[in-house]
């Protein structure tokens, strides 16, 4: 056998891997010192009590032979794929329910979505990006290229019709810049792709921390996006579901090229490797949006929100030019000093034992930025920056 030389060319680890793996070096090191982890965007609040109930009734009827329930339809049951075609209806998109495909997460449907292209497609990624649409891509050997995501340009890049691309991928609100665009901006998106022919990958994992309705919550709010865009989201951030785990990708049928439908590809790729997510997750998934559950997540999003806002409100004091944190629970501050990103990491870890994600990780572009998260409890946040201010200010 051989092995896929490309792999060769990825970083040897994980960004998220190689931060917790420096983390757990230095608390090893330390045993007596206490660190605070801003680092990753994994949420800390509970799951919200209507999912909560909604995931032990479905249990109890796992355990009754007339209610138990094996392998489930492969897209996804009716009751959640209606409850989120409700939801895109909300903000007036219609999407018929066979476009909807329910999976565990939107990184796993961002790294598998690549199989329905061809090996010879192009890649447009901006930079700084999360960083799974670049390692897939490189495990994969595709070209990839990049649009520039800077304070220049506001870290919202906007197309370049002298670049030929094939694939673009888009994630707003941004990991991990936190700039969001708005629908008039993404229309300019949608217009290259469909002249260029090429599919966008629109990451809107993020969606639920948008509160300006000049910004778009779907990719799908814009003139054209069915014939050119998949969007991809998930039940993490909006409703804390990092362990649990579900999402879904929405694959309009009017996405084809050359008598394929990625639609039809993507059902085809999906029941041939994927068996569904867990009925009780689906459940759980479906209780966020009932009425309760929508009350019990806005809380919860503006519990994050309070920790987005005392983050920005340190940094505005110490005087760190930092963006993000109003439509995004991530916070992108220049570091302080002129320190590049993974210096301002060792120094917040062996100074004031707080973690956060250095800029560079993301990119090129993120050289000299980093990343704090408001995913953390409120104590944490409170005191990573009273260490902050009492590090900064000294
Ligand atoms: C992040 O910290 O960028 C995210 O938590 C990663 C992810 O959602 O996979």
């Amino acid at each position: 056998m051989n092995l896929n030389k490309n792999y060769a060319n990825v970083n040897d680890s994980y960004l998220f891997s190689t931060i917790a793996k420096k983390v757990a070096a230095y608390s090893a090191d330390h045993p007596e010192k206490k660190v605070l982890r801003l680092g990753i965007g994994d949420v800390t609040l509970p799951l919200a009590p209507a999912v909560i109930e909604a995931l032990h009734s479905a249990v109890d009827e796992m355990a009754k032979k007339e209610t138990f329930r094996g392998y489930g339809p492969e897209q996804g049951y009716d009751f959640l794929r209606d409850s989120i075609a409700a939801y895109y209806k909300e903000r007036g998109v219609e999407l018929d329910g066979d476009e909807i495909f329910v999976s565990d997460g939107a990184k796993s449907d961002l790294g598998n979505i690549i199989d329905l292209f061809s090996q010879d497609n192009v890649v447009l990624v901006p930079d700084p990006v999360y960083p799974v649409y670049v390692d897939t891509n490189v495990m994969a050997g595709r070209k990839i290229i990049y649009s520039d995501a800077t304070e220049a340009n506001g870290f919202l890049p906007m197309p370049d019709y002298s670049v030929d691309a094939d694939i673009i991928y888009i994630c707003s609100p941004n990991n991990p810049t936190g700039a969001a665009y708005t629908k008039a901006q993404l229309k300019e998106w949608v217009d290259y792709a469909n002249k260029k022919g090429a599919v966008i990958l629109y990451d809107a994992a993020y969606e639920c921390f948008i509160k300006d309705d000049e910004l778009a919550k779907s990719i799908y709010q814009v003139e054209g996006a069915k014939t050119c865009a998949i969007e991809f989201c998930s039940f993490s951030k909006m409703a804390g579901f990092t362990g649990t785990r579900c999402g879904y990708t929405v694959v309009p049928k009017s996405i084809t090229k050359g008598g394929l439908s990625a639609n039809k590809m993507w059902l085809r790729r999906q029941t041939t490797k994927f068996n569904g997510v867990p009925y009780i997750v689906q459940r759980a998934a479906a209780a966020v949006f009932t009425p309760e559950g929508r009350k019990q997540i806005a809380e919860n999003l503006a519990y994050y929100e309070e920790n987005a806002k005392l983050i920005a409100n340190t940094l505005k004091e110490l005087g760190v030019w930092f963006t993000g944190g109003e439509h995004s629970p991530y916070i992108w501050l220049k570091c302080p000093g002129g320190m590049g990103s993974w210096e301002f990491f060792d120094y917040l870890l062996e100074n004031a034992q707080v973690v956060g994600t250095p800029g560079a990780g993301f990119g090129v572009n993120g050289e000299g930025f980093f990343r704090l998260t408001a995913f953390g409890s409120k104590e944490v946040t409170k005191e990573a920056m009273e260490r902050i201010k009492n590090l900064l200010s000294k």
